[in-house]
């Protein structure tokens, strides 16, 4: 385990919870998702009620793709969201499993977890639990869970290898995976891998389509798929990227030709 990535990991999240909760109190803006801008939350989980969730939830939604479109969740599934962050994709989720359904968020982040408690309240759901821990060591027992859902996690893992493997543990037989990630489609120049605002914003840290593929089926999985759906090219970056204040602070200082069609957000599905 990488504890000096996990740490910056950890530092970089946290300051982004902490912001969300701090600016929201003083009644100001935390996001582009209510400046004016348009929304990058409104975009990705285009077709869902986001009136209905907290709005702290969604001023932290840090995700790349909504893993709900293809999770196919039905009432009374227990469920696991790998790097739950503020809490929008486990909020989303316990309406879809009801009340005789489960959803556990699992994170690593402090400051994270605490604006995960703090929107479940808000928002009166008795059906979600945040956990503290570390994707690559699930703090659940085996076979426990029916679908393990992640947005722009797994990227951030030292180890997804082990990440993809413990995901295979806890699930029962039969349970799906559902991961919104980001994968590269060509080799990340050196000089970007080594930056830590690109490990940190999702982007250092990729698989290529078939590394991702060959290590969900070494770990057991079967029935999979990785489908890059939206390509990061130059002007996607500049028109979402610069816009928001988060995001920028990925690319500040890389010379934008440089990842011109590298990367891509992907949906991941597997079986048990
Ligand atoms: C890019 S954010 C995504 C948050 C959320 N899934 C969303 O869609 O808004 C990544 C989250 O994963 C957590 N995280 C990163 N690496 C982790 C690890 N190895 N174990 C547990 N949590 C991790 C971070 O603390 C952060 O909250």
């Amino acid at each position: 385990m990488d504890l000096d990535l996990k740490s910056k990991i950890k530092e970089y999240y946290g300051g982004i919870a902490s912001k969300v909760s701090e600016s929201s109190q003083a009644g100001c803006c935390s996001s582009s998702s209510c400046c004016g801008e348009v929304s990058k939350s409104s975009i990705l989980y285009h077709g869902e009620n986001l009136s209905s969730l907290p709005k702290q939830a969604v001023d932290a939604s840090l995700g790349c793709a909504n893993p709900l479109l293809f999770a196919g969740l039905k009432e009374g599934e227990i469920v696991l969201d790998l790097g739950s962050g503020g809490g929008i994709n486990v909020l989303m989720a316990s309406k879809h499993v009801g009340k005789s359904g489960r959803v556990y968020g699992l994170d690593m982040t402090d400051e994270m977890l605490a604006l995960a408690n703090k929107n479940k309240v808000s928002m009166g759901v008795s059906n979600v639990e945040f956990l503290k821990g570390y994707i690559e060591d699930i703090p659940l027992p085996d076979k426990s869970i029916d679908v393990i859902m992640s947005n722009c996690v797994i990227n951030l893992s030292d180890d997804k290898e082990k990440a993809l493997s413990e995901s295979y543990r806890v699930l029962k037989a039969g349970g799906r995976l559902a991961i919104a990630d980001i994968v590269h489609l060509r080799e990340i120049p050196a000089v970007l891998r080594q930056k830590t605002s690109m490990l940190c914003g999702c982007l250092g840290g990729t698989l290529r389509v078939e590394e991702y593929e060959n290590i969900l089926e070494k770990v057991g999985f079967k029935n999979i798929e990785v489908e890059p759906v939206h390509i990061y090219t130059k002007s996607l970056i500049e028109s979402t990227f610069l816009k928001d204040k988060n995001l920028s602070k990925t690319v500040e200082g890389v010379n934008l030709d440089l990842l011109d069609g590298v990367f891509a957000s992907a949906f991941i599905k597997a079986v048990k």
